[in-house]
């Protein structure tokens, strides 16, 4: 492809303009197109973001029925279902933002959406292109033998958003999803996302609902704390914990015990917000005993200059670009998906439920 790649941005709030700042820094790429379904902010964002050949709109269907070739889907969690697969069945290839989705049949949906257009549909993980994530990955895949308990999730110790992270109806989930979907992702692509067959989970909001600690406790729907087990294939266990609000500096730090070592990391910096995935690796150590000799080693975090959200959305046009798959599928995340849908049902019922990712070769209705 020589000419440039057309992008639409559908939702222009905060992460839009990281996706409008990072495709800018692309010689090959325009930006066409903007839409937001509150009248006139596609077209601040517009003038904000200083897009010259962009032209802004309400609907996402007009937006679609441009000539396009990607769309960065950067609406809150509830309209990533709709407005994804609106694009995909337009022939537009698709780099949605984080959580996948509000439910696990919404994606499905999506995933079934992809495979009917042969369109890309990618999931937003930047952290995937820190260098130490993928060193992670290398070690838990080489060093460890058989990886038998996975314990991850961060905790911030005051960090609750507000708006439609907090609605049921549009965020789907609280930090389970908004934070934890990196969580999960963290450990389980080191693993190459092993099925997940049940889950027993507890949630509670006490900070969220409780105005001392949220000016919009009224309105507070979600969890700001879970924690849950997860039963995996191949005899592995999830011990999975997340917060947005807790009386604690930190959950504790990730663990992979396998059979001929185990891996500890822990999260990078301090303070209210910190200590969650988004957040970076702090400290890598690998644990091993050799003939009754402990050896502990610590292997040296990578500082990097990386731009991983350039890197994220950049991987996407190179995608569209060369033809290439996915460069993080959405079949894939829908493991992720599944948990947390599991995380949710579990918790209302109050025991343990099993988790099921539908057949995927069920054509779209
Ligand atoms: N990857 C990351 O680091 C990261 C960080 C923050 C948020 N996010 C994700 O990005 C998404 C958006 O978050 P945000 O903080 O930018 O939210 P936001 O509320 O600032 O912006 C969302 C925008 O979408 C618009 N919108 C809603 N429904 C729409 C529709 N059907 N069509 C077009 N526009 C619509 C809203 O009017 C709003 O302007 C969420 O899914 C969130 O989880 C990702």
């Amino acid at each position: 492809m020589d000419s440039k790649i057309r992008i639409g941005i559908i939702g222009s709030g905060g992460i839009a303009a990281a996706h409008a700042r990072a495709y800018k820094k692309m010689s090959d790429v325009d930006i066409v197109a903007v839409a937001d379904i509150v009248p006139g902010k596609a077209d601040a964002f517009i003038k904000q973001l200083e897009l010259p050949h962009a032209k802004g709109y309400e609907d996402h269907q007009e937006l679609l029925s441009l000539d396009l070739d990607g769309v960065s889907v950067c609406t809150p969690n509830i309209a990533h279902h709709r407005t994804s697969i609106d694009a995909l069945m337009a022939g537009k290839h698709v780099l949605v933002e984080k959580p996948l989705a509000i439910t696990l049949n919404q994606g499905v949906e999506m995933v079934q959406a992809a495979k009917a257009s042969g369109k890309i549909l990618t999931v937003g993980f930047q952290p995937r292109y820190d260098p130490n994530m993928k060193a992670i990955k290398e070690l838990v895949q080489t060093q460890l033998g058989n990886v038998y308990y996975i314990q991850t999730g961060g905790g911030r110790r005051r960090g609750m958003p507000g708006g439609t992270f907090i609605n049921k109806d549009l965020a789907g989930a609280g930090a389970m999803a908004d934070i934890g979907c990196y969580s999960l992702d963290l450990a389980l692509n080191a693993l190459d996302y092993p099925k997940p067959l049940t889950v027993s989970a507890y949630t509670s909001n006490h900070f969220g609902t409780n105005p001392t600690y949220h000016p919009e406790a009224e309105k507070f729907e979600v969890e700001d704390f879970g924690v849950a087990l997860v039963r995996l294939e191949g005899g592995k266990v999830l011990n999975f914990k997340i917060s947005w609000a807790m009386h604690m500096d930190s959950l504790g730090p990730t663990l992979f015990l396998g059979t001929e070592a185990g891996l500890k990391l822990t999260p990078a910096g301090k303070g209210p917000w910190s200590g969650v995935w988004d957040g970076g690796i702090g400290t890598i150590d690998l644990f091993h005993d050799i003939n009754g000799k402990h050896v502990d080693t610590s292997i040296p975090v990578q500082s990097h200059s990386l731009d991983i959200f350039y890197e994220k959305v950049r991987d996407f046009v190179v995608a569209v670009k060369e033809g290439k798959e996915a460069p993080i599928p959405a079949e894939q995340i829908l493991v992720n998906q599944a948990i947390i849908d599991g995380i949710l049902r579990s918790s209302q019922e109050g025991h343990e439920v099993d988790i099921h990712i539908p057949n995927l070769a069920e054509t779209l209705s």
